[in-house]
């Protein structure tokens, strides 16, 4: 570590470019690896079984740790931090976490995404800790169907309770993250719009995605935006709404008829790499630079061998310098390789 150490304290550097000149700017961090459900598409339950070797608590960084190395990224340029997990609300005492986040100076935006069946009751505590907004996980409103893909331990009851507790709390705006699989919940989407159309929340749908090596993947599953666009403008009429900022990740459809808009993260028909200002840590303490890296750099190796903050600042301006991912628009010519789990590092 002697190295790290005397290395990194050399004056503290600008808002670090990567390789493609892309800035650091959004940090999405996991504080819990195990969660309570089993959806197929990210922690099949064959995999993902009972003596499936989850970390264990001193593994995990604690939230001095997390808010330490927040503020360091906040110096090097991030506006945007997102709590994810696996389920972040099985990490104890998450709302003290907020509440430290929520005083980093710079942060624009503090946001948690929830597969949202404890979020009834932590909804009021989360809005009072100071989180700006949350983004609930719900693929599907038929029971059997939410059943299926979220492995079959959720109450679809106890979602839709949290997503309304979570508006009522003024948690806003409450987006929704629906992974869309060709044959599996494609035919209850059009409900799913209804269903929420008109009350404010952004139903946003993902093209189911190759992220980790345990999902059984296959690009035949993936039910491209475009086709889905068309399906949903058929019965809507819609019009494009411009990004919100730069690198968002959703495209941007509104209803012509004031019925509120809808969102389409198109990573395998459309990727977004080109403005990907995405950097994520893992609940032990690793830095990834992309959703489909193999690795992530031990900060807290750094970080336990009581590095000064100029030097960790260093450490993570370096990497995020070195980095040229852009997996997605690679997807075709990229042979097999090792991935991260989404669940290890969230969404
Ligand atoms: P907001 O617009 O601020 O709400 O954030 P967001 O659009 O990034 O939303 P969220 O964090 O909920 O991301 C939604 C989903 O998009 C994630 O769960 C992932 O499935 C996918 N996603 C987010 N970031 C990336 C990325 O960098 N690469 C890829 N391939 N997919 C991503
Ligand atoms: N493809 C697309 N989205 C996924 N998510 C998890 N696994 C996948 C996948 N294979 C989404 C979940 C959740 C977010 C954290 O990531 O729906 O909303
Ligand atoms: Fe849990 Fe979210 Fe993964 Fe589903 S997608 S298993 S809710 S972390
Ligand atoms: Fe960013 Fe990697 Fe996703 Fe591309 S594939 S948008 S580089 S996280």
């Amino acid at each position: 570590m002697e190295h790290t150490l005397t290395d990194f304290r050399r004056k503290q550097p600008a808002e670090p470019r990567d390789q493609r000149a892309r800035p650091l700017r959004d940090l999405r961090i996991s504080v819990m690896d195990r969660c309570n459900f089993r959806c197929p598409y990210c922690m099949p339950a064959e995999v993902f079984h009972e003596r499936f070797r989850f970390l264990r608590s001193p593994e995990r960084l604690d939230f001095e740790e997390i808010a330490r190395l927040a503020r360091l990224f906040v110096d090097l340029g991030v506006r945007k931090l997102r709590i994810t997990g696996g389920e972040p609300l099985l990490r104890p005492a998450l709302t003290d976490l907020v509440a430290d986040l929520a005083t980093i100076e710079g942060v624009d935006d503090l946001a948690l995404t929830t597969n949202g069946v404890l979020l009834e009751q932590h909804a009021v505590a989360l809005k009072a800790a100071g989180l700006s907004r949350i983004t609930v996980s719900l693929d599907s409103l038929d029971p059997q169907v939410f059943a299926q893909m979220s492995g079959g331990r959720a109450s679809l009851d106890r979602v839709l309770a949290g997503i309304d507790a979570a508006r009522e709390a003024g948690l806003s705006p409450i987006k929704l993250n629906v992974v869309v699989q060709r044959g599996v919940n494609e035919h209850t989407l059009l409900d799913l719009v209804e269903h929420f159309r008109g009350t404010g929340v952004v139903v946003r749908f993902i093209e189911f995605m190759d992220v980790g090596t345990s999902n059984a993947w296959r690009l035949e599953d993936v039910v491209p935006s475009a086709e889905l666009l068309e399906r949903i403008s058929e019965r809507w009429p819609m019009s494009p709404v411009d990004a919100d900022y730069r690198g968002e990740v959703a495209t941007r459809w509104r209803f012509d008829d004031d019925g509120g808009e809808l969102g389409f993260i198109s990573s395998v028909t459309q990727p977004f790499c080109g403005d990907c200002s995405r950097g994520r840590l893992s609940s032990d303490g690793r830095f990834f630079t992309c959703l489909f890296a193999a690795d992530g750099a031990d900060l807290r190796q750094l970080l336990r061998g009581g590095v000064d903050d100029a030097g960790l600042r260093e450490a993570i301006a370096q990497i995020w310098q070195g980095r040229s991912d852009r997996y997605s628009e690679l997807r075709a010519q990229a042979a097999e390789q090792a991935r991260v789990e989404m669940f290890y590092i969230g969404g």
